[in-house]
């Protein structure tokens, strides 16, 4: 299998007044084309930085200073902006933040053209096609739907349109960032079983955040562990979870075992 996202070595620094704070330090991992990585670590450990290091949208204070990405055989030194230097059609993120990652004033029909249009669909195709995304991501009667402003849908539905905005790149790599958590444990589950679907059927690449190991493992195969901005371990999901060599690793699947216990 070929690999489809490969990030070697990245480092990520946060300035704060005149200090240099590192973040994200020597972290690496690879993922087959096709394939589902899962990241986890607890809050603070550099999840988000390190996907946001990739797809080229770190916070203003933060910057990439060591590391490459191979993304389908290229392999390019990360700069300020990440695989976009790649061009279009690379890399694609639904953010932690569904709220955020929308545009409060904008109806959710003209954000998702807007992204068509950027990715080089011309007026009307971009209308067919966000209609076509919407449909895509699960959500009934589209047409309608593309009138209303954020602030009318409900958390699950914005987080579609969310996954809808990502997917009208193009990307052949999904970075999904805590993409459930904001969201009731059902909803949840409908979300989790849309992504699995979408990388099926478009053959995505996909790299899953979240500090809650039961999500990632609805997902992924491999899992690769942060803690205070390093790996502390990666492997299968079955390896890691029978036999956690790290410490950190063992309290994450005791932790996600003892919940499941509490589950009626
Ligand atoms: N916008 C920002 N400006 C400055 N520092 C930040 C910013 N966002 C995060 N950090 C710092 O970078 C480090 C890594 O944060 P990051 O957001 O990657 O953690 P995370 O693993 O995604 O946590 P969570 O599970 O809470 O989302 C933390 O020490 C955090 O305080
Ligand atoms: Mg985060």
């Amino acid at each position: 299998m070929s690999t489809g996202l490969r990030v070697d070595g990245l480092r990520v620094t946060v300035r704060s007044g005149a200090a240099e704070r590192t973040v994200v330090d020597d972290v690496s991992f690879a993922v087959e084309a096709g394939g589902a990585l899962g990241i986890v670590g607890e809050s603070g450990s550099g999840k988000s930085m390190t996907l946001r290091a990739v797809i080229g949208l770190l916070p203003e204070r933060a910057r990439v200073t060591a590391g490459t990405a191979t993304a389908f055989g290229a392999t390019r030194t990360l700069g300020p902006r990440g695989l976009r230097d790649a061009g279009p059609g690379h890399v694609g993120m639904v953010f932690q933040d569904p709220l955020s990652a929308l545009d409060p004033l904008t109806r959710v029909g003209a954000q998702v053209r807007e992204v068509c249009r950027v990715a080089g669909d011309g007026r009307r195709s971009a209308r067919e096609r966000a209609t076509a995304l919407l449909e895509q991501v699960g959500l009934p009667d589209p047409d309608d739907l593309a009138r209303r402003y954020p602030h009318e849908l409900s958390g699950g539905q914005r987080q579609r349109v969310v996954i809808a905005l990502a997917l009208a790149a193009r990307p052949r790599i999904l970075l999904c960032d805590e993409p459930t958590t904001a969201l009731d444990v059902t909803v949840q589950a409908t979300i989790l079983r849309l992504l699995a679907d979408l990388r099926r059927e478009l053959g995505l690449t996909v790299v899953l955040v979240s500090h809650d190991l039961a999500v990632v493992t609805s997902l992924c195969a491999s899992l690769t562990v942060l803690r205070h901005g390093r790996v502390t371990e990666a492997g299968t999901v079955t390896d890691l979870l029978t036999a956690p060599r790290h410490p950190y690793t063992r309290e994450l699947s005791d932790a996600a075992r003892a919940l499941e216990l509490e589950a009626p």
